[in-house]
C-alpha cells in the first residue's frame, strides 16, 4: 500500500511528505482518538517527529529538501500509522496531557483524559478549601494524572497505583522526566490492596469500557493494553470496587473523582439514590463524577 520506492524520487520536501501523509490518512480513514483531532495536524506531527523536529518548526523550513534516509523514516512511520493502525503517540513515544509531555509506549493507555480540565482548576468547586496533603491517582497507567496533580498541588504528596508492573515502569520514566521523585511514590496494587494512607483526594481513570463499546472500538485501540479498557458487561466492575472501598482511604472531608466515560448511563440507572455530581467540562468530555467521602459513606454498601 505505501511503497518506499514510489516516494523517494518524486517527493522532496517536508511539505510534500506532510501532504502525502495527510492524503493517505484520509484515503485509508485512520481513526483519530489519541491526541490530534484533525488529520492535517496529525500528518504534520508525524512527519516532523520522524525528522526529530518540534511541532512549532518554522514554516520556512517546510520547504527544505530531505535526505533519502529521512524520507525512509517518514514512510516507515506512515506505514505503521496507516497500515498498522498504531496510534501516533506509540510511534513517536510521546503524548501530551495538560500541556505536559509524557513518554508512552504500548505498556500504557495513551493519555487523553478530560480530567486534565479539573486538575488545571484544582478540582474547584468540588474539593473543599484548605491545604491538600496527600493525593492518590488510582489506575495511573503512564502516571499522567498523578504527575499533573503534583504540578498543581506542589505542596501535596502524590501516590500513584496500578496493578500492571509494566505500566508502572512507564510511570517511573515519567516521574524522572518531570523530576517528581521527592513528591511522588509508586504503589503496585490491585486497586487499594497495597494502599495504606488516607487521602484528601482520590482520582481515578480506571478501565470503564462496556462490552458492547469494546466490541466496536476502531483498530487503533487494539494496540492499547486490554487491562486498561474493558471492565465487564456494563463497564463498571472496577468502578464499583472503588466506590465500595474508597471511604477506607479518604479523609473525612476527602473527595473521590472517577472517570467512567459512556458508562455514566449505567451508573445513573443502577444507583439513582447516590448523589454523584456529574462534572460539566468547558472543553468537552463527559462521564466524570465527583462525590465527597461524606456523601458516599451512607451508600458504600450498595457497591459491595
Ligand atoms: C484507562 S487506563 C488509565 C491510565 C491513566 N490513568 C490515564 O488516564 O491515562 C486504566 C489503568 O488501570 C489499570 N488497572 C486495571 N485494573 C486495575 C486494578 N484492578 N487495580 C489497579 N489498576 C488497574 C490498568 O493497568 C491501566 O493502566
Amino acid at each position: 500500500m505505501i511503497k518506499q520506492q514510489d516516494y523517494l524520487g518524486t517527493l522532496s520536501s517536508i511539505r510534500d511528505f506532510t501532504r502525502l501523509c495527510y492524503s493517505k490518512m484520509m484515503q485509508h480513514k485512520v481513526y483519530l482518538g489519541h491526541g490530534q483531532v484533525n488529520p492535517a495536524d496529525e500528518a504534520r506531527q508525524l512527519v516532523l517527529a520522524a525528522l526529530y523536529l518540534p511541532w512549532d518548526t518554522d514554516e520556512a523550513m517546510l520547504d527544505a529538501k530531505l535526505l533519502d534516509v529521512e524520507k525512509k523514516r517518514i514512510v516507515e512511520f506512515m506505514t505503521r500509522r496507516i497500515e498498522g493502525r498504531e496510534p501516533l503517540p506509540y510511534i513517536i513515544n510521546e503524548a501530551w496531557f495538560m500541556q505536559l509531555p509524557f513518554y508512552v509506549d504500548t505498556r500504557v493507555l495513551v493519555p487523553r483524559s478530560p480530567v486534565s480540565q479539573l486538575i488545571e482548576n484544582q478540582f474547584s468547586p468540588f474539593l473543599r478549601p484548605g491545604p491538600v496533603e496527600r493525593i492518590l491517582d488510582l489506575c495511573t497507567g503512564s502516571g499522567c494524572i498523578g504527575i499533573a496533580c503534583a504540578y498543581v498541588f506542589d505542596s501535596a504528596f502524590v501516590d500513584i497505583a496500578d496493578i500492571s508492573s509494566s505500566a508502572l515502569e512507564v510511570a517511573h520514566i515519567n516521574i524522572e522526566k518531570h523530576e517528581m521523585q521527592d513528591q511522588m511514590a509508586i504503589i503496585e496494587s490491585d486497586l487499594f490492596a497495597n494502599v495504606s494512607h488516607k487521602y484528601d483526594l482520590i482520582i481515578s481513570n480506571p478501565p470503564y469500557v462496556d462490552r458492547s463499546d469494546l466490541a466496536q472500538m476502531p483498530a487503533e485501540y487494539q494496540h492499547e493494553p486490554a487491562l486498561a479498557l474493558g471492565s465487564g458487561a456494563d463497564g463498571l466492575d472496577i468502578c464499583k470496587q472503588i466506590l465500595a472501598q474508597a471511604n477506607d482511604y479518604l479523609t473525612d472531608d476527602g473527595l473521590l473523582v472517577v472517570e467512567v466515560g459512556n458508562s455514566e448511563i449505567h451508573l445513573m440507572q443502577q444507583y439513582p439514590q447516590v448523589p454523584f455530581t456529574w462534572v460539566d467540562l468547558a472543553e468537552g468530555g463527559n462521564g466524570i463524577f465527583a462525590i465527597s467521602a461524606q456523601d458516599l459513606k451512607p451508600h458504600r454498601a450498595l457497591f459491595k
